[in-house]
């Protein structure tokens, strides 16, 4: 299966399946996005949605939440858990502020540097906000490539991680890189699930090696012991 077609497929699947209704893909900016990806990084969506409306409606910019007090910020975030996000949040609310004019910087290597945003929040910041065309892994896509690769070994290895993070790079494409991240996202996290996996419902079936194998549970590797 070439690049293209892998992302067409996926497209195509997203345009008829996916979720398009969710509070952080409307006025789409990279503050909205950036808030969305932290909330989401540990807690579902479900959770999220309530969360992030409140947290929209009282900071609606980077400089008001630059401007807020850590408390404020705390207080929001009451529930959600992981509470270092929220000071990480805070902190990087300033700096946008204070050294990049309140405006996001416009790299996956830039955004990186912006304490609480790694790699696969970076590339989906980037890629949704700005539709540059930067990959990501997190989780979710990590189960699906995994799988559709039948790649051996633990992804907490760096080699593994590595052969991972080149195939989101390979496969991610020049155009509508906004609606890949989110179809591979939702891919994920509505079909490519843990335990059981739909299988019958996916684009990617007829090429999936795990599926070909029979064996999508044994994706991801568990780490070695
Ligand atoms: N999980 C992480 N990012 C997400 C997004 N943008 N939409 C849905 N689930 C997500
Ligand atoms: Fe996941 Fe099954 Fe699709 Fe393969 S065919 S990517 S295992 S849902």
């Amino acid at each position: 299966m070439s690049e293209r077609y892998f992302a067409t497929r996926v497209l195509t699947w997203y345009d008829r399946h996916g979720r398009h209704d969710l509070p952080w893909q409307q006025a789409i900016s990279p503050y909205r996005v950036w808030v969305s990806e932290i909330m989401l990084q540990q807690t579902q969506v479900a959770t999220v949605l309530g969360y992030y409306e409140r947290f929209m409606a009282v900071l609606p910019t980077v400089q008001a939440l630059a401007a807020a007090s850590e408390d404020e910020v705390l207080h929001l975030w009451t529930g959600l858990g992981y509470y270092s996000r929220a000071r990480n949040l805070h902190k990087t609310a300033r700096i946008v502020v204070e050294q990049h004019g309140g405006e996001f910087p416009r790299s996956v290597a830039a955004l990186s540097e912006l304490p609480g945003i790694g790699r696969s929040t970076a590339g989906a910041i980037a890629s949704i906000s700005m539709s540059l065309r930067a990959p990501i892994l997190d989780g979710n896509v990590k189960r699906v490539l995994a799988r559709f690769l039948a790649q051996d070994g633990y992804p907490g290895e760096t080699r593994v991680a590595a052969q991972l993070w080149d195939a989101a790079e390979r496969l991610t494409p020049p155009t509508r890189v906004n609606h890949y991240t989110q179809a591979m996202m939702d891919l994920g996290a509505t079909l490519c699930t843990r335990s059981k996996p739909s299988c019958l419902l996916c684009p990617l079936q007829d090429d999936c090696q795990a599926h070909r194998l029979g064996r999508e549970k044994d994706y991801p590797q568990p780490k070695p012991r």
